[in-house]
C-alpha cells in the first residue's frame, strides 16, 4: 500500500479472536471489496494493513510488512504489549458508538448509587415501603480519570444529570461546566474533591494499579468507585479492604484483572460490589467497520487520519 496512492485493493490481515469473529469478517469482506483478507491463522506475508482483535506474538511476527494495525476496540493494551514490526502504526476505534453506551453505563451506576435503587429494591422486595430523605448532588461530586472521547462523553452527560464533575487526564482538558485537572501534581486534589470515582484511563505501565488504597482513601467518606476502563487499573484487595472498613460505600465493576472473574472470587459475594461482564462499551460492528474501511479506502498518507496510538504514551 502506498501513502500517496491509496491501493483498497491491497492485503489485509485479518487475526480476530473476537467471539464475533465471522460477522466481523463478512462484514469486512462486504465493505473492502477490492481488497484481498486473509484471516489468521492463514497468513499474509505481504500484507501491509492488519484489522485485529487481541493478536498474538505469532501474529506479528508473521507480517513483519505491516504498516497500519487497526485495533477493533478503544483499548490498545494487549497490543501495545507486543513486540509490532518496526514500521507499524496503530489506529483504534474512535467513539464507534461506545461513547454513548460508555455514558448511560457510568450514569445508570451513578444514579442508581446515588438514588439508593438498590435499597428501595432490597425494600420492594420485602414488602417493605420506606421512603428515605433526598441526598444533594452537592454531596456526590463524581471524578473522572481518563477524558478521551469516552471520558468526554462521559463527563458531558453527568453535567446534564446536574452532578458537579471532575476531570482528570494527563493534559489539561476544556469541558463546559467540568473542572478539569490535570497531571501527577494535582491527582491529590482531583481525589480529595471526588466522592464518586470513575476510571476511563487507557491502561498503560504508568496507569496499572492507580486505584489502590493511597487513591481511594483520598476520595471524600463514603466514597464509590466504577471501573469501566481494565481490571488491572484496580487493586482489588485494595478496594475489598476500603468497602470492609466502611470508608467506600462500594463499587461497580465492568472489569476485573482476570476475566471472566473466577468462581469463587470475592467480588461475587461482596453485597456492595455490583458486577457486569466487561459489556460497558461494546464495539458496534457496523460503525467500527465503516470507520476502518473509509481510513483504508483514503489511503494511509491522509493528513485527516486519526486515531493513532502515539507509541511514547501507549494510548
Ligand atoms: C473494550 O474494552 C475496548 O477496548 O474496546
Amino acid at each position: 500500500m502506498n501513502d500517496s496512492n491509496p491501493n483498497p485493493a491491497g492485503a489485509v490481515a485479518l487475526c480476530c479472536s473476537h467471539v464475533e469473529g465471522a460477522t466481523w469478517e463478512s462484514r469486512l469482506r462486504a465493505a473492502l471489496p477490492k481488497a484481498s483478507l486473509t484471516v489468521w491463522p492463514a497468513v499474509a506475508a505481504e500484507a501491509e494493513c492488519a484489522i485485529v482483535w487481541s493478536p498474538t506474538q505469532a501474529f506479528m511476527d508473521a507480517h513483519p510488512r505491516l504498516r497500519v494495525i487497526f485495533n477493533m476496540g478503544a483499548g490498545v493494551d494487549a497490543l501495545m504489549r507486543l513486540r509490532l514490526p518496526t514500521h507499524a502504526r496503530v489506529v483504534r476505534i474512535e467513539d464507534g458508538g461506545m461513547a454513548v453506551q460508555m455514558a448511560d453505563y457510568v450514569c445508570h451506576a451513578v444514579l442508581r448509587h446515588f438514588r439508593e435503587f438498590d435499597a428501595y429494591a432490597d425494600d420492594a422486595a420485602a414488602h417493605n415501603w420506606r421512603p428515605r430523605k433526598p441526598r444533594l448532588r452537592a454531596d456526590f461530586p463524581v471524578g473522572v480519570m481518563g477524558l478521551g472521547a469516552l471520558g468526554l462523553r462521559v463527563t458531558e452527560t453527568l453535567v446534564k444529570f446536574d452532578f458537579p464533575v471532575l476531570g482528570w487526564s494527563q493534559s489539561i482538558k476544556h469541558v463546559e461546566g467540568v473542572t478539569c485537572l490535570a497531571g501527577a501534581d494535582a491527582f491529590d486534589e482531583f481525589l480529595s474533591r471526588t466522592r464518586i470515582l470513575v476510571c476511563m484511563l487507557p491502561l498503560t505501565p504508568l496507569t496499572r494499579d492507580i486505584v489502590c488504597s493511597a487513591t481511594l482513601s483520598r476520595l471524600l467518606p463514603g466514597g464509590y468507585f466504577i471501573n469501566v476502563a481494565r481490571g488491572a487499573h484496580l487493586v482489588e484487595s485494595d478496594l475489598l479492604a476500603l468497602i470492609q472498613s466502611g470508608h467506600l460505600a462500594g463499587a461497580t465493576l465492568d472489569v476485573t484483572r482476570e476475566e471472566p472473574l473466577p468462581p469463587g472470587h470475592p467480588f461475587w459475594t461482596c453485597p456492595q460490589i455490583a458486577l457486569t461482564p466487561h459489556i460497558a462499551g461494546q464495539t458496534v460492528i457496523d460503525e467500527a467497520i465503516t470507520q476502518i474501511a473509509s481510513k483504508i479506502n483514503a489511503g494511509f498518507g491522509d493528513p485527516r487520519l486519526s486515531g493513532f496510538v502515539d507509541p511514547e504514551r501507549g494510548y
